[in-house]
């Protein structure tokens, strides 16, 4: 039985260990472009330890952003710039991933630590957003999005594709689609921000297609023999999850007959009216759920962050990936802290040489 510390194959990708940094945005990119913030912290978390690192949300087009601050990749420059990130994760012996996406009618916002709110559409940093449907998420996001034509939905779907080739040509092994988090893709599945009445919007049938057209456009760029993976929010929390969880799992089966090889499992956060049950691992038995019955390799973040916990996850065959999120900003070598915590690994195993042979050498209290 595998555990936290055995390798994982997907394609002909095999990541050292069980352990993943999941995208999280640093909101430090100028014009989409990443600097020395992000190689620094990328090549921290590598050097860290975890088998693999996905570069945050990055947006397929300039209103596709979350914030001024998020990063691109719809020109070359900007895929010049993360090439050398993936270049770096990779000799530190994590494999490079990235998430791709558009945020949809969250985009336009100010960075968190700024307010987290939409930008005020006087102010010239703000832009028009893109949804299904004409409809705000309301709580901090109240900016009403503009119903996209479909013209708009062929060209982000070919804004994929587009960023699809340059991550692949960048040097990225492992595609994440953002499917997930009430962004745009989130948004045509889910029925808060979907009121469609063509072949985008209504049954779910509908509301699964521009993921599925996505996808597909997304698979003629992406090579067959590197994992093509997405981000999916399968559950609301809204009181209506019986229904979204069953629609989630149907529209899974769909993505893994179109040649998806892992699914992210997530929370929709289409509507600020949830009640999500915040707690340790809280969302593992959903991600369970989705393995068992769309019979395709999972991973899931929030709060699986203490070691014996994310062991027993992949022991139990529960979950194929951990993925740990903040605890990685509190110490980019969690995966160390986690190989001594289950008294499973030497440092030479998890970190490159440089640390390792002190810390094998000298017991170091922490
Ligand atoms: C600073 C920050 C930025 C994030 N950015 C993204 C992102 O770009 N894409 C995404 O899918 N999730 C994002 N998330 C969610 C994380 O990937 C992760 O799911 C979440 O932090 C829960 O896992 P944890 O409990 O291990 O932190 C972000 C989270 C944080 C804290």
């Amino acid at each position: 039985m595998p555990g936290l510390f055995s390798p994982f194959e997907l394609k002909d990708v095999t990541l050292r260990n069980r352990i993943a940094v999941p995208p999280m945005c640093q909101y430090s990119a100028v014009d989409g472009v990443s600097n020395d913030w992000h190689r620094v912290h990328y090549n921290s978390l590598a050097r860290g330890g975890a088998g693999l690192v996905i570069v945050e949300a990055t947006a397929v087009s300039p209103e596709g952003r979350i914030t001024p601050g998020c990063l691109g990749l719809w020109n070359d420059e900007q895929a010049e710039k993360l090439a050398q990130i993936a270049r770096e994760i990779k000799a530190a012996g994590a494999i490079p991933g990235i998430q791709i996406g558009h945020a949809g009618r969250k985009a336009s916002a100010n960075l968190p630590w700024e307010g987290d709110d939409h930008i005020v559409k006087t102010d010239p940093r703000s832009w028009e957003t893109l949804s299904p449907s004409a409809v705000a998420f309301g709580s901090n996001l109240p900016q009403v999005p503009q119903e996209m034509t479909l013209a708009d939905i062929a060209r982000v779907r070919n804004d994929f594709a587009d960023a699809t080739r340059r991550a692949r040509e960048a040097g990225f092994e492992w595609l994440e689609l953002h499917f997930a988090h009430g962004y745009l893709a989130q948004s045509f599945f889910s029925v808060h921000a979907n009121q469609r009445q063509d072949q985008y919007g209504g049954n779910a049938e509908n509301r699964g297609r521009f993921l599925l057209e996505t996808l597909d456009a997304v698979r003629h760029q992406w090579p067959e023999n590197l994992p093509l993976t997405a981000r999916f929010g399968v559950i609301e929390y809204d009181g209506r999850d019986e229904e979204t969880l069953s629609e989630a799992i149907d529209l899974t089966k769909k993505f893994r007959a179109n040649g998806l090889d892992l699914l992210s499992v997530s929370v929709g956060f289409s509507t600020p009216d949830s009640n999500i049950p915040w707690g340790p691992a809280f969302l593992a038995p959903v991600a369970v759920r989705v393995k068992r019955e769309a019979n395709i390799a999972v991973a899931s973040a929030w709060g699986i962050d203490a070691p014996l916990i994310a062991n027993q996850t992949i022991e139990k065959g529960e979950l194929d990936l951990v993925m740990v999120g903040k605890a990685h900003l509190a110490n980019p070598n969690w995966t160390y802290q986690a190989a001594r915590d289950l008294k499973k690994e030497q440092a030479s195993w998890v970190l490159p040489a440089p640390y390792a042979h002190w810390l094998d050498r000298y017991r170091v209290s922490q």
